[in-house]
């Protein structure tokens, strides 16, 4: 989006007695003009004038995108709750601002604030999963192709609590626990060189044995942090451990393996091999449910229904029983 571009802003998301820090915008039939100042607080008597005046919308310009975000997180649980907002909109708001901090995070790990704002997109998303049964399916739809270490950790969180909940966990500090683990589950991959990350072809020994790493430097970097509690480590830690053992950093085998662990793990598994890799072509949903159902050795097949459950007939129909190729390990 060039600077000069305006964007179009649903009223609904201008909360009342709030700074916007932007500037606002009407549309005109000779362009745009400026009806609000970014210092000017927008209030109730200001949003009723324009509902009297038709107006469904505003606009900001594209340069003040960043101040935009910034206020939506801001306002986040106050947009979350409101039954005004519709269910697509809030999933789309709470998916980008997720995207933000994500990104945020594996740019700067050690950055306590982007860990604290983090815990309130978990908080906000687990509120929509429990008042709002259709948020989940619309926000897994949100989900794009091609991967990224930031929209990765944002979609194994969605998918985690998403899981968590279809599983029984209906406790709210629960969900918020897994949901947060699962945001960090890849954290320590920030300590990885990117050539060994980005490598487009097999990764050597010694290159997978660093990838592996990522665990341990990940569950290091916030074992300290006084906002990510013990139980959210787990996902860090077991992410990658199978129930055959075959898993690591510690080998661990079924009964041995925490729930958020495994939780965390099929929901990483999945984002990977549906997602455009440098090594490899994103599969389907179906393909990668199919890769999952098979291997049941690895993974706790009450997880992997699940999940098949939660991405619905249309994307999971005719699972074949007939055994996939050989699949390189997901790192
Ligand atoms: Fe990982």
């Amino acid at each position: 989006m060039g600077n000069n571009e305006f964007v179009e802003i649903d009223l609904e998301l201008l909360r009342i007695d709030t700074i916007l820090g932007f500037d606002l915008y009407l549309a005109g039939p000779h362009g745009y003009i400026l009806y609000r100042s970014r210092n000017v607080p927008f209030n109730e008597r200001v949003r009723q004038n324009l509902i009297n005046h038709g107006v469904k919308s505003l606009y900001m310009p594209g340069k003040d995108m960043t101040k935009f975000a910034a206020y939506i997180e801001n306002n986040l649980s106050n947009i979350v709750t409101d039954p005004k907002i519709k269910t697509e909109v809030k999933c789309q708001i709470l998916y980008d601002t997720s995207i933000n901090i994500a990104k945020e995070l594996l740019f700067d790990p050690g950055s306590l604030s982007a860990v604290k704002r983090s815990t309130k997109i978990v908080e906000n998303m687990v509120d929509l999963y429990l008042k709002d049964e259709g948020g989940i399916k619309k926000i897994i739809e949100l989900m794009p192709e091609d991967y990224q270490l930031y929209t990765h950790s944002t979609n194994v969180s969605i998918l985690s609590v998403a899981l968590g909940k279809s599983l029984g966990i209906l406790n709210k500090n629960e969900l918020y626990e897994l949901g947060l683990g699962a945001l960090l589950h890849d954290i320590g991959k920030s300590k990885i060189p990117r050539h060994i990350l980005n490598k487009p072809g097999p990764l050597s020994p010694d290159e997978f044995n660093e990838v592996k790493q990522h665990v341990r430097y990940g569950c290091y970097m916030v074992e300290n942090n006084p906002v990510v509690p013990r139980q959210a480590i787990q996902a860090i830690q077991a992410h990658h451990e199978r129930l055959s053992g075959k898993g690591y950093p510690d080998g661990h085998i079924a009964g041995d393996i925490p729930l958020f662990g495994m939780i965390t793990g099929v929901a990483d598994s999945f984002d990977a091999m549906t997602s455009n890799r440098v090594y490899q072509k994103a599969m389907t949903s179906f393909k990668a449910m199919e890769i999952l159902l098979s291997e049941t050795q690895h993974y706790d097949r009450r997880i992997v229904m699940e999940m098949l459950n939660l991405l619905g007939p249309e994307k999971t129909k005719v699972i074949s029983t007939v055994p996939p190729p050989e699949v390189k390990l997901i790192v």
